[in-house]
């Protein structure tokens, strides 16, 4: 968390007015991906990367981020993002050395945690956050970062 804010709560509450503010009246999901990106990686303390993948066919392919280059496609299943996209599930990891077929596009990642977006029931892309702090993601960033998504799909789908 950056500025005055203290509390998790507030914090993630004026992130989605941000987010709303940015995004409504916008259709193209590219550049809403882009700016999302840019705001969570300006504003979360302690993230490496925040980026999406989209789900295109049966593997999910970099979409815009911020933060190093990372893999560009990946496989249905595979790795944290992969896991998300195929069960259509959040994934919050303390320790991705321990996720079994975790993908270190960057070496200096240590959790992660992935939200899938989903339009009409089905995913269509994950936003991934990953830090370099073990543990770094509680269930108040992973409420916070689904009500961002949930508002994405909402405004998506409008
Ligand atoms: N670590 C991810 C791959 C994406 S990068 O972290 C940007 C995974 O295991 O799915």
């Amino acid at each position: 968390m950056t500025g005055l804010i203290e509390n998790k709560e507030e914090f993630y509450q004026e992130i989605l007015e941000q987010t709303r503010a940015l995004i409504t009246g916008e259709s193209d999901i590219i550049a809403n991906m882009a700016n999302i990106s840019a705001l969570l990686f300006e504003r979360l303390d302690k993230v490496n990367w925040v980026g999406f993948y989209r789900l295109l066919e049966d593997e999910l392919v970099l979409g815009p981020f911020q933060g190093k280059v990372a893999c560009i496609r990946i496989p249905l299943n595979r790795g944290v993002c992969g896991t998300s996209a195929a069960t259509g599930s959040v994934q919050r990891i303390a320790d991705v050395h321990q996720f079994e077929g975790h993908i270190a596009c960057d070496a200096s990642s240590n959790a992660e945690i992935v939200i899938p977006l989903k339009v009409s029931g089905k995913v269509i892309a994950v936003l991934d956050v990953d830090s370099t702090d073990f543990n770094r993601f509680d269930e108040e960033d992973e409420l916070g970062l689904t009500n961002i998504i949930t508002l994405f799909e909402e405004l998506m789908t409008k």
